[in-house]
């Protein structure tokens, strides 16, 4: 008889695990549960292209809706799971549905991390993770709108970008003393904090949010140290966190993502996982880590792929992040860390350069900020672990292929 391999989560990790499934050859059932009313899509465009108006939806999508017919995966959207039974290797549905599996597959992803503070339930407060977080902003944003938004990390910057460009007055309110830090230098950090101000948005870092007040709607967004600003819209983005809790009600372990291993499977040999939701190894780190990004989401779901069907690949991928603000591309490779010693390529004025970062001598991870060629030729270097000479890195007239 053939199996049934069941998915719980519709998005990236999800979505690709349906197609190396169909792609590999598997014939069995395939049925992929998604809490959101769409096929899955690519989350990247939300805070970028999709919000501008720049793209239709559709452009999300990672495949047809007709591909899912087409390849009998059946798709249940506006879904949610409630809870596996990993004993009867069952998985129960809100719709009261009960299912059983073979293999199961948790690609559950995250969710925004949400400020519980007064007035978080007033009108025209948003986060922004999904779909229709993006047409609800949208919606409601005009050239007159007064948008404040609390965290300058990925989200908070892009959708700044955005709304200044559109005519919005905008303020971020950013907890720490810099604007990405979680992710980038200080160098970058202040590069990207001048290019907003440039653009008309008013940063303002080293301020905790402490209450929204307004009537009905949000009117104002107060902080710990006295200063209030005026807002029609404010949109939060202060992180995410990993949906876990299916995961820990079967028992796996779970330890800030659901513990797995190489190959992608966790503690129950029925259940692996994949995505943003996963703690996992990787020896080219030589460490475990959870990652929120679109190349894990891929790769670690082709592993759990793999895996399920025997073919046991281990998963080593050097991590890689990108971020698209005004005319910048920022991509990232490698995790770097505080300490590294930063080594800046190129001028930062030209708009045009990059910031390695070595750690004892190791090349281990790098910013490019529109700069291409040097994004390109990085993964190998950093898969390498190679030592290359600082000031050979500094130059930016030799070509990093060629180090
Ligand atoms: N007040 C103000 N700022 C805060 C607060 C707070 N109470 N809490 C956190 N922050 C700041 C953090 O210091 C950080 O700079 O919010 C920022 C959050 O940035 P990220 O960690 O990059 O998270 P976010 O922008 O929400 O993006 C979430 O979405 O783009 C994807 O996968 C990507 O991991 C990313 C995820």
């Amino acid at each position: 008889m053939s199996e049934t391999i069941v998915i719980i989560g519709a998005g990236h990790a999800g979505g690709q695990a349906a197609t190396t499934l169909r792609q590999k050859g598997f014939e069995g059932r395939i049925i992929m549960i998604g809490d959101e009313p769409y096929v899955p899509y690519e989350r990247p465009p939300l805070s970028k292209a999709l919000l501008a108006g720049d793209i239709e939806v559709e452009r999300t999508y990672l495949k047809k809706p007709n591909w899912y017919e087409d390849k009998d995966v059946e798709l249940r959207t506006n879904t949610r799971a409630t809870s596996v039974d990993p004993a009867a290797k069952s998985v129960t549905l809100d719709d009261g549905a009960v299912l059983s599996y073979d293999k199961l597959l948790l690609a559950t992803g995250t969710r925004v991390r949400t400020l519980d503070l007064p007035g978080a339930d007033l009108d025209n407060i948003f986060y922004l993770r999904a779909i229709d977080d993006t047409f609800a902003i949208k919606d409601r944003l005009t050239p007159s709108s007064r948008l404040v938004i609390v965290g300058g990390g990925y989200i908070g910057l892009e959708v700044a970008a955005v709304a200044v460009k559109m005519g919005c007055t905008v303020t971020v309110v950013e907890g720490l003393d810099r604007v990405m830090s979680r992710v980038v230098c200080p160098e970058v950090s202040a590069f990207y904090n001048d290019v907003h101000t440039q653009a008309g948005v008013d940063i303002k870092t080293g301020m905790g949010v402490s209450a929204f007040e307004g009537n009905g709607k949000v009117e104002k967004v107060v902080c710990a140290d006295g200063n209030a600003f005026d807002a029609d819209i404010v949109v939060i983005g202060v992180g995410v966190v990993p949906n876990v809790e299916l995961a820990e009600e079967c028992g796996l372990v779970v330890d800030n993502g659901i513990v797995v291993d190489e190959f992608a499977a966790t503690s129950d040999p029925s259940i692996w996982a994949a995505g943003d939701c996963t703690n996992h190894p990787n020896s080219l780190l030589g460490r475990r880590l959870r990652l929120e990004s679109v190349q894990n989401a891929v790769d670690q779901a082709k592993t759990a792929v793999g895996s399920m069907l025997g073919e046991p690949k281990e998963y080593a991928e050097v991590p890689w992040f990108w971020s698209d603000q005004y005319d910048l591309k920022l991509q990232i490779v490698g995790l770097s860390e505080p300490g590294d010693e930063v080594v800046v390529r190129g001028d930062p004025a030209d708009r045009k350069f990059s910031i390695i970062y070595l750690r004892d001598g190791v090349f281990t991870a790098i910013n490019t900020i529109n700069n291409v060629k040097d994004f390109m030729a990085s993964k190998k270097i950093i898969a390498a672990g190679r030592k290359i000479d600082p000031a050979l890195l500094a130059d930016a007239e030799t070509p990093l292929k060629e180090l």
